[in-house]
């Protein structure tokens, strides 16, 4: 019967076609434009451990949830919690995963439309002659102009929806089977590029030995929402993509498979920026500027500069176009299966409700930047609250809902393949699933909270 269900839900078709599409979410724009600069900002490898720790204790688990969840039901995410405990408030984790969903993309997009401006700007060589100054300028009144970032903003929304729209199979997997060996390649000729810089050491010392008096509690919440941003975890992605995923495939090896995937490439991101920006001696703590301000800077003292600026740019919109339809096929999925429209209505609204809310965060860099919340404004509120809050509360729900109310008997059998599999790694998981991941979701986050309210009522007086 599920089997059933899933071929008119669509599905995914190759085991290949599975890893692409769910490391192609999990590897995006947290990988290669925001994680070297928060390694950067937090002090580099003692936040790289920290990070590591929690993709191992927390993330595994819970992107073993979703797979798992969203399997066994079938679902979107909001039906899968529905279906899978009817009558209770469990639901409301995939209300909020949708919810997490529209406002990620919304300033997600944003950033893409800057990644697309800039292979543009690199093929024109646009970065030629200009001194750091003119490149920050360069930068800062792109962004903070009205018309240009939206209209980047919008064509990249309009191919995410054109992936979308041409469903799972034909649209989603086909992409992502395309475009991820393409990330795969180009970031490997960069890693070598940048590898090679006389100089590129200290970078490498930056990422790799840690100094743990410069770990703040800030830092470590910023390591664990980063850790669900690049894992694509706490609103229902992997659900989404799970109930996709045939009764065969072994869940909990394409979950290690994807993490380990995600996480090389973020290490592999850092190799290619750090290793570059320290041979030039530029500050790493530069902030999200790091990889459109520092990186064109570097890209004009290093020799084929010219072609690698305009890799490296290709390879920052391939990366954000797989996680961008991962994010979008949620809410897509929502609404088709909830609210009983067609894919292509779903994505057309959708994806243009999106933009909409997006245009308002790239005008926040402009003219509304007035608009002030909590110190922030609205594209940083937007990005703080869905990365540091919304995700780490929705895993905390998901590891609730797999450790205590599908608990240890169901998850194994839709784990094993109903007693095909040997899943040795169950009583850890299950033991995961119930204190570790909620105890310690709880108190990073209530901890990193309480942290940026002080910071922010100190920054008032
Ligand atoms: N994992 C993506 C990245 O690292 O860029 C972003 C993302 C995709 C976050 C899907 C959340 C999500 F559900």
């Amino acid at each position: 019967m599920a089997g059933n269900s899933a071929s008119v839900r669509g599905s995914f078709g190759s085991k290949f076609g599975v890893i692409a599409a769910a490391a192609g979410s999990a590897v995006g724009l947290g990988n290669i434009w925001k994680f070297p600069y928060i390694t950067g900002v937090y002090g580099g490898a003692a936040f790289l451990f920290v990070y590591l720790g929690f993709i191992v204790a927390i993330g595994l688990p819970v992107m073993i949830s979703e797979f798992t969840i969203g399997r066994k039901a079938r679902k979107n995410a909001f039906g899968s919690f529905k279906k899978l405990a009817p009558k209770t408030p469990w639901y409301v984790t995939g209300f909020l995963g949708v919810g997490a969903a529209y406002l990620i993309l919304s300033f997600y997009g944003v950033v893409a439309g800057w990644a697309m401006n800039y292979t543009v700007e690199a093929l024109k060589g646009s970065f030629n002659g200009k001194t750091p100054d003119e490149l920050t300028s360069f930068f800062t009144s792109f962004i903070a102009s009205p018309f240009k970032p939206i209209f980047w903003q919008l064509s990249f929304m309009f191919l995410t929806g054109l992936i979308v729209i041409m469903g799972v199979q034909k649209g989603i997997e086909r992409y992502s089977k395309l475009l991820m060996p393409l990330l795969v390649v180009i970031l490997i000729i960069l890693m070598f590029r940048s590898m090679t810089l006389p100089g590129a050491s200290k970078g490498l010392a930056f990422l790799f030995k840690p100094d743990f008096s410069k770990l703040t509690w800030e830092g470590v919440l910023s390591a664990l929402g980063h850790a669900f941003f690049s894992l694509s975890l706490g609103m229902g992605t992997l659900i989404t993509y799970g109930s996709y995923i045939n009764n065969k495939n072994n869940l909990g090896k394409t979950a290690l498979q994807v993490t380990l995937a995600d996480t090389v490439i973020a290490i592999f991101a850092g190799m290619v920026i750090l290793p570059a920006v320290f041979a030039f001696n530029i500050e790493p703590g530069a902030g999200p500027g790091l990889v459109f301000i520092t990186l064109p800077n570097v890209f004009l003292q290093m020799p084929g500069g010219y072609f690698f600026s305009i890799l490296f740019f290709i390879l920052l919109t391939v990366a954000a176009l797989t996680s961008s339809i991962s994010i979008l096929e949620v809410v897509v999925a929502f609404l088709s299966e909830e609210l009983k429209m067609s894919r292509r209505i779903a994505t057309i609204l959708a994806a243009s409700s999106i933009a909409l809310v997006g245009a308002f965060c790239s005008l926040s860099m402009g003219h509304l930047d007035y608009a002030i919340f909590l110190g922030k404004n609205f594209f940083d509120t937007v990005d703080f609250f869905s990365a540091n809050i919304f995700l780490p509360f929705g895993g905390l729900f998901i590891s609730l809902f797999m450790g205590w109310h599908l608990g240890r008997k169901k998850t194994l059998k839709e784990l094993s393949n109903h007693g095909e599999i040997k899943i040795w790694y169950i009583k850890p998981l299950i033991f995961s699933l119930r204190f570790i991941a909620p105890i310690a979701i709880f108190i990073v986050s209530i901890y990193g909270i309480y942290e940026n309210v002080v910071s922010y009522l100190a920054s008032l007086n």
